[in-house]
């Protein structure tokens, strides 16, 4: 369950949201939903695709206990959604079983390392590209493709691919071959396609709850398609932004309270950045803070600092444990105290301290970290993208930069000997 804490916006006077003008733009949501649901992008669609979720399930079970290794090859949208899944709900120190990699960089250092890790026998690779060409991606196919080969295993029992249906190298791969292989929708994009096989599929295979991620993801998506401002988390989400931006806060800094979420700063950090970032003119900077962490490395910044942010906490209302600091002596502010208020009025601190500097911030508040919330949150911010890119009157959906980058790559690769 998610809720809004917006009061220390509305406290401000300068710098923060004026409730009017907020609540005026509430009254746009029809002809914003409208806007997204004519450029029939697929992302809050994919969760009725209930072939596909019994498709990994069947393929999880059937692969159950084979591997001792899962290793992700893949990057941006192809990887960092299971990042975020794996480290927001797997366990912070001991490895699942199978253990899951996702190796998101081509360093031959991080390979190499890689290597001395696995016994390749043990080991299934899953390929993911959504466009099924991604120089980096395929390049770390090939490598463990002929790494596999040399062994005498068998490719089909080694690889899963997961890509379009339709186009694309690793699609033409398939086709020719008998490697497993799972299909993102052409209509959802790389980086909302977490809740697609892009992320469902190692996840599933490490064992976590999907079913629950989309049930969660399901709530959300109710609240998102509302035509109520009250209920429209998204659109009063995207709302804040877009008035913050306006004012020149440009800069999100999502900044949750929780070890757990500190991935999902990093995946939200793609999905904002590459979504909105369309001109010289239109753009907001994401950055990834961890509190408590970063009370004691990046706050002074904030607290004292441009205002050219809004700091977007998160806070965890129930972690899974009540842990005791266990220390007892009278009148010592930590006696008889918990981390988890520890944690708590940390957070309280530092959003308080932000609104007596007067500086932009607001809390989302969930009750857990479970699949089911995690669920909640990536649609939650997937929506308030939507909608934002709708405020621009941008293409929120397409990412012409990171393909300028992609082609000129190649064309180096082609003309260097
Ligand atoms: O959001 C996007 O589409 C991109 O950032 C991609 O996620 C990233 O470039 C990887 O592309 P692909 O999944 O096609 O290999």
């Amino acid at each position: 369950m998610i809720k809004f804490d917006l009061e220390n916006l509305f406290k401000l006077e300068e710098h923060g949201l004026n409730l009017e003008d907020f609540n005026a733009q509430g009254e746009k949501i029809p002809l914003y939903l409208e806007g997204i649901f004519s450029k029939e992008v697929g992302f809050y669609e994919i969760l009725d695709d209930d072939e596909t979720i019994t498709k990994i399930k069947e393929y999880a079970a059937s692969v159950e206990g084979k591997y001792e290794h899962i290793v992700v090859l893949g990057i941006g949208g192809s990887s960092l959604g299971t990042i975020c899944l794996q480290k927001s709900l797997g366990h912070m120190f001991n490895q699942s079983s199978p253990t899951l990699h996702v190796l998101q960089n081509i360093d031959p250092d991080l390979i190499s390392d890689l290597e001395d890790t696995i016994e390749y026998s043990k080991t299934l690779f899953i390929a993911i590209s959504k466009s099924g060409g991604t120089a980096e991606t395929l390049a770390e196919y090939f490598y463990f493709r002929k790494k596999i080969e040399s062994m005498g295993l068998h490719p089909a029992e080694h690889f899963a691919f997961v890509t379009d249906p339709n186009v694309g190298w690793l699609r033409e791969m398939s086709q020719k071959e008998e490697i497993p292989t799972f299909d993102v929708p052409p209509n959802v994009g790389g980086r909302f396609s977490v809740l697609t096989p892009v992320g469902l599929l190692p996840t599933a295979l490490i064992g976590l709850d999907i079913d629950a991620l989309i049930e969660g993801a399901k709530k959300q998506r109710q609240r998102f398609l509302s035509t109520n401002f009250d209920e429209n988390l998204s659109f009063q989400l995207a709302t804040i932004q877009y008035q913050m931006a306006n004012q020149g806060k440009n800069i999100n800094v999502m900044y949750p309270y929780s070890e757990r979420l500190k991935s999902m700063s990093d995946w939200y950090a793609q999905l904002l950045a590459e979504s909105i970032g369309k001109t010289e003119e239109i753009g907001i900077t994401p950055v990834s803070a961890t509190g408590v962490t970063d009370q004691h490395s990046q706050s002074q910044l904030y607290m004292d600092g441009p205002f050219d942010k809004l700091i977007m906490f998160i806070k965890v209302e129930k972690f899974s444990k009540d842990l005791a600091i266990g220390y007892e002596e009278e009148g010592h502010y930590l006696s008889q105290k918990t981390f988890n208020q520890l944690m708590h009025n940390a957070l309280r601190g530092t959003a308080d301290a932000l609104t007596e500097k007067q500086k932009a911030n607001m809390t989302i508040q969930v009750n857990e970290v479970s699949a089911t919330t995690i669920g909640e949150l990536f649609m939650l911010f997937e929506g308030s993208v939507a909608f934002l890119g709708e405020f621009y009157n941008i293409n929120a959906f397409d990412q012409p930069g990171v393909e300028l980058s992609k082609v000129l790559t190649k064309q180096y690769l082609n003309e260097s000997a």
